[in-house]
């Protein structure tokens, strides 16, 4: 059977989502989880992009021991270096360098010609192969690439040291047939004495992602390029989980292999969408809350006579957990650490005597901690330790005639304690009022989203918010996960504004 490689851009392309921007630790965590799920390659950042994603991707590749690291570099020497200074100490580096190639970004965004852009590919991907002896060439924009020029482009790129091809439909302008045929012809038509893998990179702006990758593979291409819950740019790029068990499910068309361990998927869609802020659609496919969940009276009984009459996935394939073993108040040490390990997290001694810590306090207010609750503690709690300004008290005095005020403190980044207090015409509002004044700024709150986070009337609530600078029209995201309503709001709240202020 074909082995079919996974290349998760969760960290690069999926960081390009609006509001979303992990932290190094968070990257690392998730580049862990990948590790265990089974990717092949991960693209870990743009090394050149920011000092952070330098960070992040130098971070991962000394961390990552089975998976090949790459970095992402336009066709420039300056950010292959960087790249190369990044990934040097990866077990198994490989450099991840782009050139857009369709008339519409040749003319308006390079001003290059054919002939410039020809060159440039074989200049830098020749200069690529002499640091690293694994080079990856997308033509940027290949699938609106005029077909006879992205075979030459692609050509040049072979012939430079290019030994893995990938075809972005960066648009997400293609569909199956046609962007299946480009792999075609292009695998029939190139010449190389080596072996050339050629990959996918879809994205999902006219909800083809999905289908798009799965016929690139079915003409031919062996490694697939995605993020984790569809996660990037626009709408987003191919959701890799769907692949992976669209491989796996229907083993008998595809006939194809993967290294990608099933059962570790939504431990990992869930872990992406706490740290980016990104819920999962309860009916999105895979790891949808719904999509194990049958409502209707024939269904149920179809079901209970036989799974196979309506599911073809069972939850437990993919690792939907039954919460077999909720924690409660008198869960001790041993019983906390076992699920933990059952969950996936290896956490340092330090590290898990904080959980501990964490764990008992929601276990006075809360009957049963379901592995959510866990998830959500842990994430909230990886996320705080980064955290230049952290939350220390909220005070509301409520009036059910008028205004509402709000005294915050919140500890700075010397460890100093600031206190504010605010007015506002409801409590959340004056809380944010507050909050705004202890960091100093002027910020648009443009979502908010609250929900409990499991079922039962002692469900913690999970609040997200997305904040707009003005100025630069970035986005800022934060989740805020408490058993208290304005608790979890302010969390949320104080988490996008250490990250709009880190990045300001
Ligand atoms: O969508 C795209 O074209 C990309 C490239 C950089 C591979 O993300
Ligand atoms: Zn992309």
């Amino acid at each position: 059977m074909r082995k079919i490689q996974f290349f998760d851009t969760t960290l690069r392309d999926g960081e390009q989502t609006p509001g979303v921007n992990f932290n190094t630790k968070e990257k690392v965590q998730i580049a862990l989880q990948l590790e265990k799920w089974g990717i092949d390659v991960i693209e870990a950042g743009f090394p050149i992009a920011s000092p952070g994603d330098f960070e992040a991707v130098q971070t991962i590749a000394q961390q990552v021991k089975k998976m090949t690291v790459t970095g992402l570099a336009r066709c420039q020497k300056k950010d292959i270096d960087r790249a190369y200074e990044a990934l040097k100490e990866a077990v198994d580096p490989q450099i991840h360098v782009f050139l857009a190639t369709s008339d519409v970004h040749m003319q308006y965004k390079l001003k290059m010609t054919r002939e410039e852009v020809l060159a440039s590919i074989k200049e830098h991907v020749r200069y690529a192969h002499s640091l690293f002896e694994k080079v990856q060439f997308s033509p940027e924009d290949a699938s609106r690439t005029e077909k006879g020029f992205l075979l030459e482009a692609v050509q040049t790129a072979i012939d430079a040291g290019a030994t893995i091809i990938n075809i972005p439909d960066t648009v997400g302008y293609s569909n199956p047939t046609e962007y299946g045929a480009i792999f075609k012809s292009l695998i029939e038509n190139i010449h190389s004495e080596k072996e050339i893998t050629f990959s996918s990179h879809c994205h999902d702006d006219l909800g083809m992602a999905t289908a798009n990758a799965l016929a690139a593979i079915e003409n031919g291409a062996n490694r697939v390029e995605g993020a984790i819950n569809g996660i990037g740019e626009r709408a987003g790029n191919t959701a890799l989980e769907e692949v992976a068990l669209a491989l796996a499910i229907r083993k008998d068309f595809y006939q194809c292999e993967t290294n990608i361990v099933l059962n570790e998927t939504k431990r990992t869609s869930e872990l992406v969408a706490h740290l980016s802020g990104i819920p999962v659609p309860k009916n999105k496919a895979v790891v949808g809350d719904n999509a194990y969940a049958h409502e209707s009276g024939i269904h149920q009984d179809g079901v209970l006579k036989n799974p196979e009459t309506y599911e073809i996935i069972t939850p437990t394939m993919v690792g939907v957990t039954q919460n077999s073993l909720p924690l409660g108040k008198l869960s001790g040490r041993h019983a906390f650490n076992a699920k933990l390990e059952e969950l996936g997290y290896q956490l340092t001694d330090l590290d898990s005597k904080e959980a501990f810590k964490r764990f008992k306090r929601l276990a006075d207010k809360k009957k049963q901690i379901t592995d959510k609750d866990l998830i959500a503690l842990l994430a909230d709690q990886s996320r705080e330790e980064t955290e230049a300004f952290k939350l220390a008290d909220v005070q509301v005095q409520y009036s059910s005639n008028g205004y509402q005020g709000a005294i915050v403190s919140i500890i700075n980044e010397k460890n100093e304690t600031k206190v504010a207090s605010r007015i506002g015409s409801g409590s959340i509002q004056a809380i944010y009022n507050a909050i705004d004044e202890l960091f100093q700024q002027t910020i648009e709150l443009t979502e908010y989203e609250i929900q409990a986070l499991t079922g039962g009337e002692d469900a913690q609530a999970e609040v997200r918010v997305t904040i707009r600078d003005e100025k630069t029209k970035q986005e800022f995201r934060g989740i805020g996960v408490d058993f208290d309503v304005l608790q979890a709001s302010a969390k949320a709240y104080v988490k996008a504004s250490n990250r709009f202020k880190t990045t300001s």
